[in-house]
């Protein structure tokens, strides 16, 4: 997924948001600099470049933020919140396994009680592709639905938010992909499943080719939801091992819109509280995924690596990541786990400083350790995150990976880093492809 969330002002913003001249100068700045042949020093001439555009524009482009319920009985207030702003037939958007297991239950029977309209449309698939998004897309209209309920994960909150746009704008999916296509956009609500991807904090939304599966992403402050719910109950039911995968992704985010050069203040703030509360509850969700007090703070976490990296970007980790799951079909989180020890190795000569300071604010120091130097503090805590990985049980191995692809999969991070990402450190192909070699030797250690 190539992804550039930015903005910096922290306010809610009516969704009629006129899109101001300096903003859609930085877009054209983007929009400009893609340059036709691919060398490193015009790769790294445009990245910089890019990256400072990426700054002006954060400074220009507010992103608001969706009103937060958290708690038990979060859900209801988040449906009486629909109710009230005028919702008569809602789009209920989620996925077959969810269904299965009730999940939309304490929603449906809720909204029946109140007597509220709604249709329920079960398709969303990890990754969804455009195809996906399209069914949502008719069903919504079939029904005339008139607000969008999103409750999943991140596949299935992106795709509310392609339909929503979709259905507003009247224009097709693959033309919504991009920086600022959300002209309008239907009331769109979030119930996230997962304590991941904090998409429900996010201006992004990622949508897949059906046949590449390569991942495409669409931009637009407008597609912050309204409203979203973080029910502690809702997420009780995740396995472990989507609890581990999609943990890690919260860390991921909040380390990587640590390390960016567009970090602020208020990144640094959310990212480090996320740091902490990851280190702190992942592993009490994962072995007790009833734990509810370890399910919303894990929630919470969530969200706030949502808005950190809504503003700083993310990094190599899931560039490379995007690629592991086009390639090889590895699910998101996971595929973060498996590459961000090689990256946060990578970094470690640039980012010393600022990994000593996080490693003090991420509750994983004992006392005598906070007087170390910056080199021991950031080594350790890189250690304490691949021991949290060890911890989880996250599985490393990458199957199919194969040295044959390794070429076009530098190639399309290095493009996605380029474009959308604004890096401490830039990586040439050949690095890139060392890092690929060492994850795969991983994988060759741990299938014999
Ligand atoms: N828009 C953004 O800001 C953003 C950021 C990061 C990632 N993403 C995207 O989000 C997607 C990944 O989302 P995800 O990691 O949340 O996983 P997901 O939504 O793909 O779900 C993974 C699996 O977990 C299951 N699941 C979800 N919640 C469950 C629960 N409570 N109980 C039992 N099973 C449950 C789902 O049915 C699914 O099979 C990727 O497509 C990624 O590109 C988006
Ligand atoms: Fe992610």
């Amino acid at each position: 997924m190539p992804v550039n969330f930015l903005g910096t002002m922290r306010f809610t913003m009516p969704i009629t948001m006129p899109i101001t001249i300096p903003v859609t100068k930085a877009v054209a700045t983007f929009q400009s600099l893609t340059p036709t042949k691919f060398n490193h020093a015009s790769y790294l001439a445009v990245a910089k470049t890019r990256a400072k555009a990426l700054h002006a524009f954060a400074l220009v482009v507010p992103i608001p933020r969706p009103q937060l319920f958290i708690g038990e009985q979060s859900c209801f207030e988040l449906c009486d919140m629909m109710i009230n702003e005028g919702a008569t037939k809602i789009l209920i958007v989620t996925d077959a396994v969810l269904n299965k297991l009730g999940i939309p239950n304490k929603v449906t029977d809720y909204l029946q009680q109140k007597g509220i309209g709604f249709h329920l449309y079960d398709g969303i698939t990890p990754d969804p592709t455009f195809s996906v998004v399209e069914e949502g897309i008719k069903q919504s209209v079939d029904n005339n639905c008139d607000a969008i309920l999103a409750l999943g994960g991140g596949s299935v909150i992106d795709a509310s938010k392609i339909i929503a746009i979709s259905q507003a704008t009247k224009r097709k999916p693959k033309k919504l992909m991009g920086l600022l296509k959300a002209s309008k956009i239907m009331p769109l609500y979030c119930i996230p499943t997962t304590a991941g991807t904090g998409s429900e904090a996010t201006l992004g939304a990622v949508v897949s080719d059906d046949k590449t599966h390569q991942k495409s992403l669409s931009i637009d402050p407008r597609m912050v939801p309204l409203a979203a719910a973080i029910d502690p109950v809702i997420m009780k039911g995740m396995p472990p091992h989507i609890t581990a995968d999609t943990g890690i992704d919260v860390l991921t985010h909040a380390l990587e819109a640590w390390m960016s050069v567009n970090a602020t203040s208020e990144t640094d703030y959310y990212a480090a509280s996320a740091t902490r509360t990851v280190f702190q509850y992942l592993p009490v969700a994962y072995k007790d995924g009833e734990n509810l007090k370890a399910r919303q703070e894990m929630g919470i976490a969530a969200h706030y690596g949502g808005i950190s990296f809504n503003k700083a970007g993310l990094g190599y980790v899931h560039a490379i990541a995007h690629q592991l799951g086009a390639f090889y079909g590895i699910p998101h989180g996971r595929a973060n786990a498996i590459v961000l020890p090689h990256i946060l190795d990578a970094n470690r000569d640039v980012c010393q400083h600022r990994l000593a300071t996080l490693a003090k604010k991420a509750g994983v120091l004992q006392s005598a350790q906070t007087k170390a130097d910056d080199g021991n503090l950031a080594d350790h805590l890189i250690a304490q995150v691949i021991s949290l990985i060890e911890e989880t049980n996250i599985d490393r191995s990458v199957k199919g990976i194969n040295e044959a692809d390794f070429k076009k999969i530098a190639k399309a991070a290095a493009i996605e880093v380029r474009d959308t990402y604004s890096v401490p450190k830039y990586f040439t192909q050949a690095e890139i492809i060392e890092i690929l070699h060492d994850i795969k030797d991983i994988n060759d250690s741990l299938i014999k």
